[in-house]
């Protein structure tokens, strides 16, 4: 039995290390479950609220109604189990999940470690005083670094390719990095630091300035490979030209403000690209390169509250789900 889970965490290990935007090489056998973080009630307000959260909702009626229609179509004989859908619908792949008890749901969908890495080698480091640097050298996601964080989100939430949207699957048209990443997913607070030094206003209208154009960056990015990997001109590669031809809008805006030599070529390449995967297939890899230095680059630098309040950004709490 154990033999059997190691073999399927690392096969889950060597597909996430393949997926196309990868979401840097995830070690599944460090991970150590939530329920750590919840327990010594450091984090059990972000645990509780985790739980509530649609991240979860693998292990719902709902969900599992929906998903066997898609899996049907998609030959996925149990979607519990298979890589198919389990690798962004959870953490780990193992048979135990379709009777995983409500209380521990937590434990085994889009968790903690999903984003923040998984925590073995860094878990006792952390909450010692001095010692989050060496607890980031042992794995943990820096949550500062924009760029890292939003490119797991994008991996997932952009990622279903065109057979998953044959097959009735969203094709993640809804993403929005604002909306998703504030509102009732937020669970971020300001340092002792940033608090002593003030402008928290202006601060916060940066944050979201970074995280907006980050977003419409990926969004650009993203929708430029599904259309490249596409099969032809149907309606998932129109879905996606819409999404890439409104990011490049946005980008627009942002570079008549904040001229920059890699986001006029973003712009410039993905403005080549037609409903037609091959359009897509001839600049993705040139995008891919280019966004990857522009938002890193990004984080570098203020932008300025006068520029951002130009920007068409959404509000930082549209999204709130009703409470069931
Ligand atoms: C590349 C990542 C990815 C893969 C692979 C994937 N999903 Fe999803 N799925 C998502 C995301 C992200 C959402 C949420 C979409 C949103 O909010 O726009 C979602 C939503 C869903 C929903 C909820 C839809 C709704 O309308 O409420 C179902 C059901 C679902 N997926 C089933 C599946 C099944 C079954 C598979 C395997 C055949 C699968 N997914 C594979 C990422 C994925
Ligand atoms: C879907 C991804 C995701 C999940 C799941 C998630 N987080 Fe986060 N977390 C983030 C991101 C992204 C940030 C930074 C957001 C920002 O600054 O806007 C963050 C920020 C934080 C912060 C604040 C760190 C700082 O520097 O301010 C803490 C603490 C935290 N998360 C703990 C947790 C715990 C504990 C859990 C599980 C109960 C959890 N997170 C689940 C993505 C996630
Ligand atoms: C490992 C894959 C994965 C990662 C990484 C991930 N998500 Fe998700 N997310 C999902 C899936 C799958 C769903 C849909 C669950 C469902 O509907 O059953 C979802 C749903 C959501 C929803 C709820 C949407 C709704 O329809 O109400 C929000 C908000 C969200 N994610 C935000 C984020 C943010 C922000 C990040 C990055 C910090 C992120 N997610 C990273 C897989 C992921």
């Amino acid at each position: 039995m154990r033999q059997k889970t190691l073999i399927a965490l690392t096969l889950f290990a060597l597909l996430v290390s393949s997926m196309s935007i990868a979401r840097s090489a995830f070690a599944v056998n460090k991970v150590i479950g939530s329920k750590q973080c919840s327990d010594s009630n450091c984090h059990k307000s972000i645990f509780d609220q985790m739980l509530f959260h649609p991240h979860e909702s693998f292990f719902n009626k709902d969900f599992e109604e929906k998903g066997k229609k898609i899996a049907q179509k998609m030959n996925v004989k149990d979607h519990f189990d298979d890589k198919k859908c389990a690798q962004c619908h959870t953490t780990l792949v193992d048979s135990k999940y379709p009777k995983v008890p409500d209380e521990e749901k937590g434990l085994f969908g889009i968790i903690c470690e999903t984003c923040h890495n998984p925590a073995e080698d860094w878990v006792e480091l952390h909450d010692k005083k001095g010692k989050v640097e060496e607890a980031v050298k042992n794995g943990m996601r820096n949550t500062r670094n924009l760029y890292a964080w939003a490119k797991d989100c994008f991996a997932c939430h952009r990622g279903a390719k065109e057979e998953y949207f044959k097959a009735g699957h969203r094709p993640g048209d809804k993403f929005d990095l604002i909306k998703y990443s504030q509102g009732d997913f937020k669970h971020w607070v300001w340092s002792k630091k940033e608090k002593e030094e003030g402008n928290l206003d202006a601060k916060l209208m940066e944050k979201l300035g970074k995280i907006w154009i980050t977003g419409e960056v990926f969004q650009a990015q993203t929708s430029a490979m599904r259309i490249s990997e596409a099969s032809g001109s149907g309606e998932f590669t129109s879905k996606n030209h819409a999404m890439l031809v409104a990011a490049l809008k946005n980008l627009e805006v942002v570079e008549k403000s904040i001229p920059s030599d890699n986001l006029r070529k973003i712009i410039d390449a993905g403005k080549k690209v037609t409903p037609d995967p091959a359009t897509a297939k001839a600049v993705v890899e040139e995008i891919k390169k280019l966004a990857n230095s522009y938002v890193g680059d990004l984080d570098k630098s203020p932008i300025g509250a006068g520029k951002i309040s130009a920007f068409p950004i959404p509000g930082e709490n549209e999204y709130i789900r009703k409470k069931k």
